[in-house]
Parts: structure tokens; sequence; C-alpha cells
């Protein structure tokens, strides 16, 4: 897979967080402290879509049964075991590109 351009960085700006799809995958973009981060739509407990939920600084709350996940890392906080696919992302020039490839679990 490749990077593909999604958004600008003037349509997302910190704080918020918002719905987009490509190559066929509900993303979740959001902007935590001026760091994007991009991860699958889809809640790991029952697959609710985590853009129908609240982000609060680097708290993002799913909107079904309030689980929550840290947005910088997707990391589960309650439950910890939880964990949300990843997408990589970078800023180029004020564009967000993203790479849908396959997902997996942030490093850092
Ligand atoms: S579907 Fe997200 S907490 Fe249950």
């Amino acid at each position: 897979m490749a990077y593909r351009r999604v958004a600008t960085l003037d349509e997302l700006w910190d704080g918020e967080m918002m719905f987009l799809e490509t190559e066929g995958q509900g993303v979740l973009l959001v902007n935590v402290d001026g760091g994007i981060h991009a991860y699958a739509d889809s809640c790991p407990h029952l697959g609710t879509r985590l853009s129908q939920g609240s982000l609060q600084r680097h708290l993002l709350t799913c909107s079904t049964h309030g689980w929550e996940f840290d947005a910088c890392s997707g990391r589960g906080i309650n439950p910890k075991t939880a964990c949300l696919k990843s997408f990589a992302v970078k800023v180029d020039n004020g564009d967000i590109l993203i790479d849908v490839g396959p997902a997996g679990v942030k490093d850092d």
C-alpha cells in the first residue's frame, strides 16, 4: 500500500477528530496537541464507529459502552487489554497522508 492524501491540517484542528473513508477502510483521524493519528473507525469491543464517540484531550471514548483509549497510542485505558488498529500517518506541507496498508499496533 502507499500513502494517500486524505485531509489537510486546516481541516483537522487541535483537539478535533474526523471520519473519512479511503480504499474501503473507515478511518478515524485525530489531532492531539498537533500530533495526527489514524485508527480503524471501529471499536474493538463490538465495532461501534469510534468517530461517534468523544475526544477530550488524549482520551477517546466509545459512545456505546464507554471503553476508553489513549488517542495518541491507541492503547486501551479502560480496559487496558483493548487496543485500536492504527495506520501510518505523515504530514507533508500541510497535507495529511495515511497508509491503510496492514493495520497494526503503534510502537511508540
Ligand atoms: S462497542 Fe465500543 S465500548 Fe462497546
